[in-house]
């Protein structure tokens, strides 16, 4: 005959499970007393082995099995909501502090930013300031008082950019225009150096692209000679490519500067040995310079009879191409992190 005792437990047992059934923790505290109240060591079910142990073999045969059922039903249970709780915490709490930090990676300069800056420091050593000018243009800035002809091809609608049809609205095509800009507004001595985006309609390839940026320096003082620009240029050749650079210079022709000449650093792959970079003739071209045209000092309010000067300008691509030979100009433009990233440890 069952005993009372077996009665109660078996009630109980069945109250139990299906109170498991139901349990909901809301945080780990809740969840943490269900563990209390059910499986440690004064908890409900350790109290019914407790009692189970008084019990008789065939009782204990009947009970023994349920009661196996309901401490495993329990902890099933109490494990699962363990899992949904450390889920939804999770979300719910935001950002889980106690996590060690990881490395944030710092942007990089842009290539031509880092060679521009450097550039400019350069001429900064030797009393240049840094002067801007906008690159939405007029016909005047660009062209008219850098001594264009009215008919000079630069003007050609196949190299600017006009702005709305307007002949004297365009994207500017090279930075001396800042030179013009400046010279208007300042009387000698002018020491500047402008750097900033051109554009020209060209089509895009590894080697053209439909802007670009360059770096224009112009000095105008008393006395100042074509000896005074030799020795600048060498002095930014050695101190941007290395104290063994040589330079040399070739006549040229530009409109706003006469004389006018292209310079030529010795090859900073073969130190002028010959290779393939500098096509087997050891020099490279960096840059145009020349003593400012009196006709650009006049057109700009200063007296030619009184004052010179010398002008030079660069493309900051070229340079940037020279000191890391990178030999397609639209990686600059692409935005590619993997390109930038080659960069990271310049500054
Ligand atoms: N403005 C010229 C160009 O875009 C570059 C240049 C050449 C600038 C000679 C100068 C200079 O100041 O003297 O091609």
């Amino acid at each position: 005959m069952q005993t009372g005792n077996f009665t109660i437990m078996i009630n109980k047992i069945k109250q139990l499970l299906s109170e498991v059934d139901n349990l909901k923790a809301a945080n780990a505290e809740e969840l943490e007393a269900l563990r209390i109240k059910y499986l440690s060591k004064k908890g409900e079910i350790s109290r019914l082995f407790d009692d189970f142990r008084n019990l008789d073999g065939d009782e204990k045969r009947e009970i023994g099995k349920i009661l196996n059922e309901l401490k495993d039903k329990t902890r099933a249970k109490i494990n699962e909501l363990k899992d949904s709780s450390e889920n939804t915490d999770s979300k719910e709490s935001g950002p889980d502090l106690t996590r060690t930090a990881y490395p944030i990676p710092f942007g990089t300069r842009h290539p031509l930013s880092v060679v521009k800056n450097e550039i400019c420091e350069i001429f900064a050593r030797l009393g240049f300031s840094i002067a801007e000018g906008p690159e939405i243009e007029d016909d005047w800035h660009v062209f008219s008082s850098l001594n264009f002809a009215d008919d000079h091809p630069a003007r050609d609608m196949q190299d600017t950019f006009f702005i709305q049809q307007n002949p004297d609205v365009l994207l500017r095509t090279h930075t001396s225009s800042v030179q013009t800009r400046v010279m208007e507004k300042t009387q000698p001595p002018i020491r500047i150096i402008c750097p900033g985006r051109v554009y020209r309609n060209e089509a895009i390839s590894y080697r053209a692209h439909c802007f670009f940026h360059q770096v224009e320096a112009l000095y105008i003082d008393k006395d100042v000679s074509f000896a005074d620009l030799k020795q600048a240029l060498l002095f930014f050749a050695k101190e941007m490519f290395g104290t063994d650079t040589k330079i040399r210079l070739r006549p040229s022709y530009f409109p706003f500067t006469e004389p006018s000449a292209e310079m030529d650093i010795s090859c900073n792959l073969c130190g002028g040995k010959g290779c393939p970079f500098c096509k087997h003739t050891g020099w490279v071209e960096i840059l145009g310079c020349g003593m400012v045209d009196p006709n650009v000092l006049d057109n700009c309010g200063i007296d030619s009879e009184i004052y010179s000067g010398y002008a030079l300008g660069m493309g900051i691509e070229r340079i940037t191409n020279l000191k890391y030979q990178i030999k397609d100009l639209r990686l600059f433009s692409e935005n590619d992190i993997r390109f930038l990233r080659q960069f990271e440890s310049a500054y």
